[in-house]
């Protein structure tokens, strides 16, 4: 595969590129696959408000593909310099060319490839005030995004994604954290050694199903660090994870619904645990 990064140690390059056949664009296209994402460890993040954010918290930008017509434009033009100086790549870039990469109408003005970031389950720690959000096998992009999102906003200080889970790189997911996902830690790992894990885990540990016997706003949350488990969008938590938690919570419903979206529930639940600890001066 042709690299997409331009970091050789030395300080990075500017090139124009019209052309879609231009191998570089067409190795950038190929990170759609989460295969070829994996292969490359990078990851593409639309938007220079992103970008910038991603710069800010520490994320390698490899290579910032701008539209020739932003070129001039003063935060883009920072940027451009500051990934050349950081010896990344740039590429100026036609609009069909932004276009096919982001496979969109009307494509941002700057798209980055960014270097992946992992962090190991032995890493994760908890103090006594935090809250970790784990998901059982999520599948959808939308949903997995909006919750690295919520996390961030709630001051959750991470999520685990336990089995088979959606990418948290895909640009699906990516777009829908609105930046956070260069916040909010991700761990990936499997059900097994999630389970041999939580043995250690200092805290509550509070699943939520639609057959729990506990009103979630009754749960003591301030009695940290609470660990919260939420289920697959179709399966809802498979039976040996919900056996690994000290308490099941549901959220009780009206109408003719039978559950709530993953996003949605997982939302509720987060600005539950933790209320004791938001006030609206910290926004
Ligand atoms: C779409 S629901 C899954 C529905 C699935 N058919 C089931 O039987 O669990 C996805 C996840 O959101 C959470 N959820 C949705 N509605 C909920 C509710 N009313 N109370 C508690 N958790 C809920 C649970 O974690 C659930 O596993």
């Amino acid at each position: 595969m042709t690299s997409v990064t331009g970091r050789t140690g030395a300080p990075g390059q500017v090139k124009e590129v019209t052309s879609l056949a231009n191998p570089v664009i067409k190795t950038i296209r190929s990170l759609a696959r989460k295969k070829h994402r994996d292969e490359a460890g990078v990851f593409v993040a639309e938007g220079l408000k992103l970008i910038v954010e991603a710069r800010d918290l520490g994320w390698t930008i490899e290579t910032l593909v701008i539209a020739k017509s932003a070129v001039g434009s003063p935060l883009i033009d920072s940027s451009a310099a500051q990934t050349v100086a950081a010896g990344g790549l740039v590429l100026q870039v036609s609009g069909k060319v932004l276009e096919a990469i982001s496979r969109r109408d009307n494509p941002q003005n700057a798209i980055a490839v960014i270097r992946q970031k992992h962090t190991a389950l032995s890493s994760v720690t908890a103090q006594p005030t935090d809250l970790w959000i784990a998901l059982d096998r999520v599948r959808d992009p939308g949903n997995l995004g909006t919750i690295i999102r919520t996390a961030d906003a709630t001051g959750a200080r991470g999520l685990i994604l336990v089995g088979e889970c959606t990418d948290p790189f895909a640009i699906e997911t990516v777009r829908a954290t609105m930046g956070s996902v260069f916040a909010v830690p991700v761990v990936k790992t499997t059900t097994e050694a999630f389970l041999a894990w939580r043995k250690g885990w200092p805290g509550q540990v509070v699943g939520t199903h639609l057959e729990g016997s506990v009103d979630y706003r009754t749960v003591d949350y301030a009695n940290g660090p609470v660990l919260l488990l939420m289920g697959n969008e179709q399966q809802g938590l498979s039976d040996a994870l919900a056996a690994a938690c000290t308490t099941l919570a549901r959220i009780p419903q009206a109408g003719r619904a039978d559950s709530l979206n993953l996003a949605v529930a997982a939302g509720v639940m987060m600005f539950e645990a933790r209320r004791h600890a938001l006030t609206i001066g910290d926004a």
